[in-house]
């Protein structure tokens, strides 16, 4: 065979916690915040619950929840309420962690919940801005819980400000 062309090989881990309960009291805590924010989530299209904490460098906590719409694409992540939402009224201070965590209906989510694309993206974006990689903690309802050091980890080979230059 005659391949012309090489292999980029791209890897990501994950810290991997059996629950909660292994984190340090100051993510656990931030968990618990994301936990109770899904409680005020307005999904009655979706029934699907989704809570998002936020700590940033000054040590502020901002929370969001799932936004939904009759008009479904008008509606919003859980992760971009909050994180614009501390970006409108902390503006200029850096992102250091996400927790985030849902609910669905019917059964317990015993598994952690990754952002969506849209998300990914948009926590790439303060990530960039700011040159500080930003942590994010993913939980389902119960159980194991996913913790990434950066967003690179969910979105190698990202589209940032830097190819604008
Ligand atoms: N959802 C989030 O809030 N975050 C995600 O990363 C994935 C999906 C919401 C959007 C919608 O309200 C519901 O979950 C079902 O997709």
């Amino acid at each position: 065979m005659n391949q012309k062309f090489t292999k980029l090989v791209v890897s990501t881990e994950f810290e991997v916690y059996e629950s909660e309960k292994d984190l340090n009291a100051d993510e656990n805590s931030l968990l618990q915040k994301a936990q109770q924010a899904l409680k005020n989530a307005y999904a009655p299209y979706s029934n699907f619950y989704v809570g998002a904490a936020i700590l940033l460098e000054n040590g502020e906590i901002v929370v969001g929840n799932n936004q939904e719409n009759a008009a479904y694409p008008s509606g919003l992540c859980a992760e971009r309420v909050a994180i614009f939402h501390a970006s409108a009224i902390h503006p200029g201070i850096p992102v250091k962690t996400i927790a985030v965590c849902c609910k669905a209906p019917g059964s317990v989510m015993e598994t952690p919940v990754p952002p969506c694309g849209a998300c990914r993206q948009v926590i790439a974006e303060y990530e960039t801005k700011y040159g500080k990689a930003i942590r994010i903690i993913m939980q389902g309802e119960k159980g194991k819980v996913y913790a990434s050091t950066s967003i690179e980890s969910l979105l190698p080979l990202m589209f940032n400000r830097k190819y604008l230059k």
